[in-house]
This record gives structure tokens, C-alpha cells and sequence, in this order.
């Protein structure tokens, strides 16, 4: 059993949880990532590893609430152990010298994409950062990105802080940029990871995305997580979770994340309105 020694919403939906799970936390590296299950009957859900403490034998992942699982885990109180945390699991992020590097971080991403700006300025790389949300308001650990980047830039939907918009406004942050950016890092939905690989696909710059299927096993043994880079078929859990966001095959992988959709959603609006019911 892993104790889940905090549970805080950080803004609404995305909660930070801190687990006890010492082996997890002396092993992982940026970019992996945990899988976890809320209750013995639970089904397991991979979450990336975005901060943890050897000393403290403790692991935090950010968690964003979408269906019955991480509502599940979104629910469990401080101190209430869980029954399972596996990892790490999947690669680690290349972390080298690159020179400049551009790292993207949306909704849950920007949580993940912390260790990798931290690891990549201890590899004395310049970062530049770049969050992105719908609002202000959904902005988390702004004060923990900015002091390991050399540059950092929000981007916001309604405009209420940084660059109004989307992704789409990254080419005007690369052209502010005195040196010339070597790679760019996204961490976060399918959408922003797919929209951030075709925009930087004309600017010929690498582009790492880590990829977020539908996974089960996390082991290579079941086949749910395949994707499609390049030619070839890969499984996320073991020869990703990164991949290079040109080569990916974004309308397969977005296709086959909604494969149990029907069987997802709609129990799940049927347990919460039960929940509803027995609470009113
Ligand atoms: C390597 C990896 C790292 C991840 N890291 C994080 C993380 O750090 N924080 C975080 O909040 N989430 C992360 N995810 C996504 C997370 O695993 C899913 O959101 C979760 O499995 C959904 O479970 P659920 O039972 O709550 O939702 P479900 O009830 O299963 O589904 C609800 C909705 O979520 C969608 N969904 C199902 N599986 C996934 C999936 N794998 N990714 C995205 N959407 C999905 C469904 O299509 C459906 O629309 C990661 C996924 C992978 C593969
Ligand atoms: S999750 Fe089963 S092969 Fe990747």
C-alpha cells in the first residue's frame, strides 16, 4: 500500500498529489512516468512523475480530473493509503546539451515539464519556458517554472495574462529569441502536442512530444498504448513515453484514444448523478 500523504487542488480540476513511495523516487528520472490505482478494484492509469523527494521517499504527480479514475484518486483524502504505484515506467526525456531549449507546457503538462526544464538548465542549456490555459486562473507553480528558466512566457485564451491565444503565437516567441532554438519539449493534451509538432514542422526544428494513450499494462505486453512514428508501430509504455511530434501518426493516436468512450463517459454520468441522488 502507498500512502497519499497530500491531496491539493492546485487550481480547478488538477489536483497535486503526494505519494509515499520511496523505491519510485530514488530511480525516476524527467519524463517518466507512475501507474497507479485508486482502489483494488480500480483500473491502473499512468500519470507523469512531476517532482519527488529521494530524502522523503516521496513522488508528485499532477493529476487532471476527466473521468472516473482520476475522479477516484482527485477524491482520496490525505493519509489514505492507495493500493498501487508503479514506476518509473517508460524512458526518461534526452536531457543533453543542446543549447537553447523550448519547453511547452499545457494543463497537466505543466506540471511534467518541470523536472525537464530543471534538468535541462542543470545541463546548462538556456530554457525558455512557455505555459499555456484558457485562463489565468488555471495557472499552477508559475514561481517554481520561472526560477529554473532563463525566459518564461504565458499564454492564455481569454487573454487575461501573457500572449492572448494559443499555441499558435510560439513563432513569435522563437523569433524574439536571440539565439536560435535547438529543440522544442511539449508536455500536455494530445491537441496542444499535435498543434505545437505541426507548427514547429515548417520552422525544421526537433520536436519531442510525450505521448499519452490509452494504456493498461505499461509493460509492453497488452498493445493498448500502440502508435504509429513514421513507418513504424511502437508502444508508448516501453519505447516512449517521448517520440519525435513530426513523425507521429496524430490522427490515428487521437482516434484511438477515444476507443472506449461510450463505455468511459457514460457510466460515469450515470455513477454521478447516483452520487447526486443518494448525497440530495
Ligand atoms: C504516459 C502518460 C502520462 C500521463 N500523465 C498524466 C499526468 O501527469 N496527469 C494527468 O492528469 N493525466 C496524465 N495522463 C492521462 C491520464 O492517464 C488519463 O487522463 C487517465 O487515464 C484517464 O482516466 P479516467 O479513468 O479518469 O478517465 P476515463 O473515464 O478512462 O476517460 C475519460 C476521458 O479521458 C480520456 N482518456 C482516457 N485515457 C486517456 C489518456 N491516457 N490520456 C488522455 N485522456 C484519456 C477518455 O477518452 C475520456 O474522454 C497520462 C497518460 C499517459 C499515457
Ligand atoms: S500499455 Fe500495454 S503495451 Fe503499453
Amino acid at each position: 500500500m502507498f500512502k497519499l500523504i497530500k491531496n491539493q487542488m492546485v487550481v480547478p480540476n488538477i489536483h497535486l498529489l503526494t505519494l509515499e513511495a520511496p523505491a519510485v523516487a530514488q530511480q525516476v528520472k524527467p519524463g517518466q512516468f507512475v501507474i497507479l490505482r485508486a482502489d483494488e478494484d480500480g483500473e491502473r492509469i499512468p500519470l507523469s512523475v512531476s517532482d519527488w523527494d529521494v530524502k522523503e521517499g516521496t513522488v508528485t504527480v499532477i493529476l487532471m480530473n476527466v473521468g472516473n479514475t482520476t475522479g477516484r484518486l482527485a477524491s482520496v483524502k490525505d493519509g489514505t493509503s492507495i493500493p498501487t504505484v508503479v514506476g518509473p515506467l517508460g524512458n526518461p526525456t534526452e536531457i543533453d546539451s543542446f543549447g537553447t531549449v523550448l519547453c511547452i507546457g499545457g494543463c497537466y503538462g505543466i506540471g511534467s515539464i518541470f523536472p525537464i526544464v530543471r534538468a535541462l538548465k542543470e545541463k546548462k542549456n538556456r530554457v525558455i519556458t512557455v505555459i499555456e490555459a484558457r485562463s489565468s486562473y488555471l495557472f499552477y507553480w508559475e514561481d517554481r517554472l520561472k526560477e529554473v528558466s532563463d525566459k518564461f512566457f504565458q499564454i492564455t485564451r481569454d487573454g487575461t495574462k501573457g500572449y492572448r491565444g494559443h499555441i499558435g503565437r510560439i513563432p513569435e516567441i522563437i523569433q524574439s529569441s536571440e539565439e536560435p532554438i535547438s529543440r522544442i519539449i511539449i508536455n500536455g493534451c494530445t491537441f496542444l502536442m499535435k498543434r505545437g509538432s505541426d507548427m514547429s514542422r515548417p520552422l525544421n526544428i526537433k520536436t519531442i512530444v510525450s505521448l499519452n494513450p490509452i494504456m493498461i499494462d505499461g509493460t509492453g505486453m497488452c498493445g493498448v498504448c500502440r502508435v504509429t512514428i513514421g513507418s513504424s508501430t511502437k508502444f508508448a509504455c516501453v519505447d516512449g513515453p517521448d517520440f519525435d511530434g513530426h513523425q507521429v501518426n496524430w490522427a490515428e493516436l487521437l482516434q484511438r484514444r477515444k476507443t472506449y468512450l461510450k463505455e468511459e463517459v457514460i457510466p460515469l454520468r450515470t455513477s454521478r448523478c447516483e452520487e447526486h441522488a443518494e448525497r440530495s
